[in-house]
């Protein structure tokens, strides 16, 4: 299994795909905006020549910046094989070469996958009320890299 820098084709498969491996309509979380303008760092993983998952991240123009992941998913048919970790670990390593202090990514309340695989890759977890407007909590995931990678 690798990654690589995501392509248009892999953009336009994750669209079609994106349904089917959350279980639900979800489209809209994979925006065009994180391929053409905040793509330079999302990532696939490909195993075979097949698309087993993706990570839509980018690094924020701030300083010190933020790898800030948007969306990561893995082939419903893969999950816990390490694929989510290794595409953790690959944007890891850019955003320490980008100079990050730290990384984030956020879930809506109940997103109990997530919440398991972020504190099983050693990121923080806290619950923020009114994250995303009134009423709209979110599950906030966040990691220091003020130390390094370990
Ligand atoms: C959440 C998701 C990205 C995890 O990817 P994955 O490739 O299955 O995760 P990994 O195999 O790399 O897991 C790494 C560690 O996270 C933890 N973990 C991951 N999924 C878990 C689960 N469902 N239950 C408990 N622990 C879990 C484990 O500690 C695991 O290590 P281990 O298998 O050695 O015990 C994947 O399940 C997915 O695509 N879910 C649907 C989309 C989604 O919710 N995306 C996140 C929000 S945008």
């Amino acid at each position: 299994m690798q990654t690589r820098r995501i392509t248009k084709g892999d953009f336009d498969q994750i669209v079609s795909v994106i349904d089917r491996w959350w279980g639900a309509p979800a489209g809209t979380l994979a925006h065009p905006i994180f391929f053409y303008e905040l793509g330079q760092h999302a990532l696939v993983a490909e195993e075979n020549g097949s698309m087993v998952g993706f990570l839509l991240g980018f690094i924020t123009p701030e300083l010190p910046p933020t790898g800030y992941v948007h969306l990561v998913g893995i082939h419903p048919e893969q999950r816990r094989h390490g694929v989510g970790r290794l595409l953790y670990e690959a944007f890891t390593r850019e955003c320490v070469s980008a100079g990050c202090a730290m990384m984030k990514a956020i879930a809506p309340m109940g997103n109990e996958g997530s919440a398991r695989f972020h504190a099983g890759v050693g990121w923080n977890v806290e619950e923020v009320q009114d994250y995303a407007g009134p009423g709209r909590a979110r599950l906030v995931f966040t990691r220091s890299l003020a130390k390094g990678v370990s």
